[in-house]
């Protein structure tokens, strides 16, 4: 099965992954691009915040992206059983705990797809929808970076101008590791290039791909 996959993080995985903290993010205008089916929309949503998820599969109807979801999820854990030791196995014991704790995050993203639609917006990353600095803070995870053996530096650039086009705060970027556990050429070369911004790479808390603890943070000055 080729990538990008639609599937999605629990919300817990999102706090670490990106170094979050509820309390410090409630109050802000959030958007997570692109968010396939991961519950943090979901959660933070719960919990009062504004927070916009944008993919571009959110055309399709909630019973066909919950499929996917499901279908997608159990490829990716019959090929995680195959590449075991690729893995960290501190915040999941096992692929079939991950497949379980993902598979009820796709649940919590269907139930809140059906119910609160203005929050799910279909957009390409190369093209978003939303006007210049319409978000406090902009989460991006697995697709930038992790797939750069199938999308080109121009997709890689254009995306991340967008993301930071709509931001007047912070974008956060997560993971910077190809598949291979490498950091992506395309992470210097952004850094190089978009020299008109702030950007830093930090260490997470969060490793479940080797060497996956990294995340770009880029501010406009
Ligand atoms: C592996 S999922 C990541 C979802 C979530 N961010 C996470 O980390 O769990 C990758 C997502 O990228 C979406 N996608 C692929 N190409 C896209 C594009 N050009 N614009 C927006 N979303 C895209 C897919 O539909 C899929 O939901």
């Amino acid at each position: 099965m080729e990538g990008p996959l639609f599937t999605g993080r629990t919300w817990r995985e999102y706090m670490k992954m990106f170094d979050l903290d509820t309390e410090d993010i409630r109050s802000l205008r959030i958007l997570d691009c692109p968010a396939g089916s991961s519950s943090f929309t979901p959660f933070m949503i719960s919990g009062g915040a504004d927070v916009t998820a944008c993919d571009i599969m959110y055309k399709e109807k909630p019973e066909t992206l919950s499929e996917k979801c499901r279908e997608h999820l159990e490829f990716l854990t019959e090929a995680l059983r195959r590449v075991k030791d690729n893995f960290n196995w501190e915040f999941y014991s096992s692929p079939d705990e991950m497949f379980e704790k993902r598979l009820e995050a796709c649940r919590c993203f269907t139930d809140s797809y059906k119910k609160h639609p203005e929050a799910y917006v279909q957009g390409d990353i190369m093209k978003l929808p939303f006007d210049d600095e319409s978000f406090d803070l902009v989460l991006s995870s697995h697709l930038l970076f992790i797939y750069d053996h199938r999308l080109d530096w121009g997709f890689h650039r254009r995306a991340l101008d967008e993301l930071i086009r709509v931001s007047s705060g912070e974008v956060r970027v997560y993971p910077l590791v190809k598949e291979n556990g490498e950091l992506s050429g395309y992470v210097e070369r952004f850094i190089r290039e978009r020299d008109d911004v702030e950007a830093r790479i930090v260490t997470v808390d969060y490793e479940f791909r080797r060497n996956g603890n990294l995340m770009l943070i880029i501010r406009r000055p």
